[in-house]
Formats: structure tokens, C-alpha cells, sequence
């Protein structure tokens, strides 16, 4: 195991998967005004509310095996998605997707993961601290959706462990 980096900066995670959502949305916005938003779509479309384009299904079996049923945006996290969509997923995204924590942790199918974005050295370092690691692991605050992803199924781990309570412990071990 690797040991953890110190001095994570971990607000950048999380405006990455921001950033890629403002992109799109400065991205359509631009497309609308050069096409003088004749689209009767981007008419129907309420301000914050989803259009169908815009939808992205995604699946996550829970630890109980129930299967839950989320629409995400592009952009979003899946961290985002469980929060928006307030899904019962027990201990989920506790450090709210700083890159703290680990209990976001997801376990993908082999083809969709090897489609997902490249992973970071610090979100290895904190996967390498969660429980139930696998091969097709990520965590939950740092993968993106993207409109490819429709149908995607993620599998919540059973065990769950928050990293901050571990190395708190271990300091005080070594206190
Ligand atoms: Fe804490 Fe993802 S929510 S590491």
C-alpha cells in the first residue's frame, strides 16, 4: 500500500467535474446565440430543469441488492447524483466529495470502466484505503457523467470506511 499524500488539494477534484459542467453549459449557451435559439427545444427547456437530451439514466445496486434509479446530468459526479437525487445509500459521500474520505467508493462493470476518464494519483492513494477495493474501483465524487454513460450500473460496496476516522485513530496510536 502507498501511503498517502499529504496536502491533498482537494477542492481541484471537485471543480474539475464543475468546470466540465460549466464548459457545457457556456458551450450550449454559445450554440444557442449563434443559432439565434431557433431550436424549439432550447424553447421548451426550463431553466435548471432537465431535458430529455440532457438525461443520462444511471443504476446503482445498493448493498442490499436494491437496485436504485437515478437521472443524472452530464457533468455532474455520481457523488452529485446520489445527494441530488437523495438516494438511500447508507454513509455515502461523507467528506462531500473532497477526496477525504473514501466512502463514495463504487464499483463499476469492466467495459464501462475502462471508458471512464483517466484516474488521479490522489484518488488512487484514497482508493487504496478503502474497503472491498477492486479492480474496477473508483470513487463515486470523481467520475463524471457523460451522455455515454446511459444505462450505467454501479455496484455500492458492502463494507464502507470513512479514511478521516482511521488515520484520526492512528494519530491518537500515536499519541
Ligand atoms: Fe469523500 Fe469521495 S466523497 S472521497
Amino acid at each position: 500500500m502507498r501511503p498517502l499524500r499529504s496536502g491533498l488539494n482537494v477542492s481541484k477534484f471537485r471543480f474539475i467535474c464543475l468546470r466540465g459542467a460549466n464548459e457545457q453549459r457556456h458551450s450550449a449557451a454559445k450554440q444557442g446565440s449563434e443559432r439565434g435559439f431557433s431550436s424549439t427545444q432550447e424553447l421548451r427547456d426550463v431553466p435548471g430543469e432537465l431535458s430529455s437530451a440532457d438525461q443520462v439514466t444511471v443504476h446503482f445496486i445498493n448493498r442490499d441488492g436494491e437496485r436504485l434509479t437515478a437521472t443524472a446530468k452530464e457533468g455532474e459526479s455520481l457523488l452529485d447524483v446520489v445527494v441530488n437525487q437523495n438516494l438511500a445509500i447508507d454513509g455515502f459521500g461523507a467528506c462531500e466529495g473532497t477526496l477525504a474520505c473514501s466512502t463514495c467508493h463504487l464499483i463499476f462493470e469492466k467495459d464501462a470502466f475502462q471508458k471512464l476518464d483517466a484516474i488521479s494519483d490522489e484518488e488512487l492513494d484514497m482508493l487504496d484505503l478503502a474497503y472491498g477495493l477492486t479492480e474496477t474501483s473508483r470513487l463515486g465524487c470523481q467520475v463524471c457523467i457523460k451522455k455515454s454513460m446511459d444505462g450505467l450500473t454501479v455496484r455500492v460496496p458492502m463494507d464502507v470506511s470513512d479514511i478521516r476516522r482511521q488515520l484520526e485513530a492512528g494519530k491518537q496510536s500515536k499519541q
